[in-house]
């Protein structure tokens, strides 16, 4: 499963990579407004710095809800960098902006599933990822993960290529269940990420063994 952080701060994109697990990063406009990048000069700019940090796909959203702007702002946001995938919101207008990109070879993330029909529409399009929220389905009581499985099943039984993007990850138990049905790609905080590696039997082995080694090289 690649990794994707869901961040648009430089630092935690830096951290992450340098962890070695990084697979790309993805942001919104929520994200872009929480760091304070404002303005399309600045917001340009900010997207070439994250791709010059990470190795993998960066995916950079669209503010128009028309075809013509999508695909406007799209092209824009393509000249940026080879690793930027144009994120289009699930509405119709995007659906007719992802048809058009998967017919020029740019790549796209349809954003804001929050169902399988709007999935299967998004991979018939030729969305190159579709991002479920998992953790905004499960804050209204629904299951998150089981989107995700119902997703991949129908992806499955029609041989789509899109990939299945979780998005909206909040906590590592997201991420071990993700794995677990087999999504292709998750993104969530760097917190998540590094409380995969957290237990607290590791730290007391670890500290165990060092203190034995301290005792035997004093
Ligand atoms: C998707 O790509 C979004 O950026 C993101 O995952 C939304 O997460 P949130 O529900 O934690 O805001």
């Amino acid at each position: 499963m690649k990794f994707f952080i869901d961040t648009a701060n430089l630092d935690e994109i830096r951290e992450a990579q340098a962890l070695g697990v990084l697979d790309g990063v993805t942001t919104n406009p929520s994200l872009m407004a929480k760091e304070g990048i404002t303005g399309k000069d600045n917001i340009m700019r900010h997207y070439k710095a994250i791709c010059d940090i990470v190795d993998g796909d960066v995916s950079a959203e669209v503010i128009s809800v028309d075809f013509e702007g999508m695909v406007r702002e799209g092209e824009e946001l393509v000249e940026i960098d080879e690793k930027i995938v144009v994120k289009i919101p699930m509405i119709k207008e995007g659906i007719k902006a992802l048809k058009y990109f998967s017919s020029k070879g740019i790549r796209t993330n349809c954003t804001l599933i929050f169902s399988a029909g709007q999935a299967l529409v998004a991979a018939k399009a030729g969305a190159t990822y579709v991002s479920p929220f998992v953790g905004r389905l499960d804050d209204i009581s629904t299951d998150g993960i089981g989107l995700i499985e119902q997703i991949l099943t129908i992806y499955r039984n029609y041989g789509f290529d899109t990939q299945v993007l979780a998005a909206s990850v909040r906590h590592p138990m997201h991420i071990i269940q993700c794995a677990e049905v087999g999504s292709d790609v998750m993104t969530g905080p760097l917190s998540a990420i590094e409380a995969l590696l957290k237990h607290p039997l590791t730290d007391i082995g670890l500290e165990k063994f060092l203190s034995d080694y301290k005792k035997g090289n004093a």
